[in-house]
């Protein structure tokens, strides 16, 4: 966004709050217990990295082309310490805001789940989404991998299928790599980025993937790599996100280049094909997943908020982020190729 809108966006919103401030002639005795001393920070999603802007331009990010085999290098440093800066401290900051953002402060799985009108909490939602992807793969056996394993929950569920030496997972963040190790005790966990696997070829009979392949770099080249580490007949599983449209992936440095952009279900159909894949199935899962989820939250903040647990002001800052990822957010799908 350039800096000429954004003034122009804070002043309107700044405009349009006082301008009912001001309207307010009864001031509640408890406004105190509302806003508290919380001081605004801005800084919530964590420290933003000096040596890149935290957002691109799109001329910025246009030397990210395969062609320039250095600069990918350099590029997917910075995209990995962009993800570890932004998800270790969200996932282990004590902010009671964060917690609420990610919806699971009862539990580490860090997604938005999967739901219906019986689904009551955020826990069981990432549950559920889990238990759904696995119903792809039709006989659990072999060695399965974990991909973008989060904080282990995931891991740990796999235990339910699979012996903890047929478990394997892998994440870009060393620290989430700790928690993984606890929760997921005897699997093997190693810190590893999703598009440059260091397994030989035909060592998996399948590969899970939950809510993370928006962030590689590139969804191609995972998907050509998950061919490679997956055995004849294998299956890749897996839940993703779409955005509405490629300038999006510019607007915030923890996504890749614009060339990870995906339009449509059939663009995605054709990635895996051109990877290798075949038998694949692709379902649009958006309202069982961000749409649910986001409708959960929105209520439960409200909850949060008139039990007092958030201030006005936090409560308008999540909504506010709350209301800019949907507008970001474009399909949820569940993805099941075979080798
Ligand atoms: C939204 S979280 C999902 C976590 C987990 N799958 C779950 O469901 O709880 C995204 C995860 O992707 C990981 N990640 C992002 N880019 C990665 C990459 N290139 N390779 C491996 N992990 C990556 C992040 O560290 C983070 O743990």
């Amino acid at each position: 966004m350039s800096t000429e809108l954004k003034e122009q966006l804070k002043k309107r919103l700044y405009d349009s709050i006082a301008a009912q401030i001001d309207l307010i002639d009864y001031v509640p005795e408890d406004l105190h217990r509302l806003i508290g001393d919380f001081k605004f920070d801005a800084d919530i999603l964590g420290p933003i990295p000096e040596d890149v802007d935290y957002v691109r331009s799109a001329t910025e990010s246009a030397p990210r082309q395969d062609s320039n085999a250095e600069a990918n290098v350099a590029d997917k440093d910075v995209l990995a310490t962009h993800i570890n800066t932004y998800y270790d401290t969200a996932f282990y900051s004590e902010h009671g805001i964060t917690g609420i953002l990610l919806g699971n402060p009862e539990s580490e799985y860090r997604n938005i789940g999967y739901w219906d009108e019986t689904t009551p909490t955020q826990h069981l939602a990432s549950e559920r989404l889990q238990d759904k992807l696995l119903e792809f793969i039709p006989d659990k056996t072999g060695r399965i991998l974990d991909v973008a394993c989060g904080m282990g929950a995931s891991t740990r569920r796999l235990l339910n299928h699979y012996d903890a030496d047929n478990i394997w997972a892998i994440n870009i963040s060393a620290r989430q790599l700790e928690s993984v190790k606890k929760n997921a005790e005897g699997c093997h966990a190693q810190v590893m980025n999703a598009v440059d696997m260091s397994f030989e070829d035909g060592f998996f009979d399948s590969i899970l993937c939950i809510e993370a392949a928006f962030h590689f770099e590139t969804r191609q080249k995972f998907l050509e790599e998950s061919h490679r580490v997956l055995k004849q007949d294998g299956y890749l599983v897996l839940s993703d996100v779409l955005f509405t449209d490629p300038g999006r992936l510019e607007q915030h440095a923890v996504f890749p280049s614009v060339q990870n952009h995906i339009e449509s279900v059939e663009e995605y159909r054709q990635l895996l094909s051109a990877a290798g894949f075949r038998n694949i199935i692709i379902q649009d899962v958006s309202k069982e997943v961000w749409g649910a989820h986001f409708l959960y939250t929105i209520n439960r903040l409200h909850e949060e908020f008139y039990k007092g647990k958030l201030n006005i002001v936090q409560l308008t800052e999540i909504l506010w982020t709350y209301y800019y990822l949907n507008t970001i957010t474009g399909l949820c799908l569940f993805v099941c190729a075979q080798k």
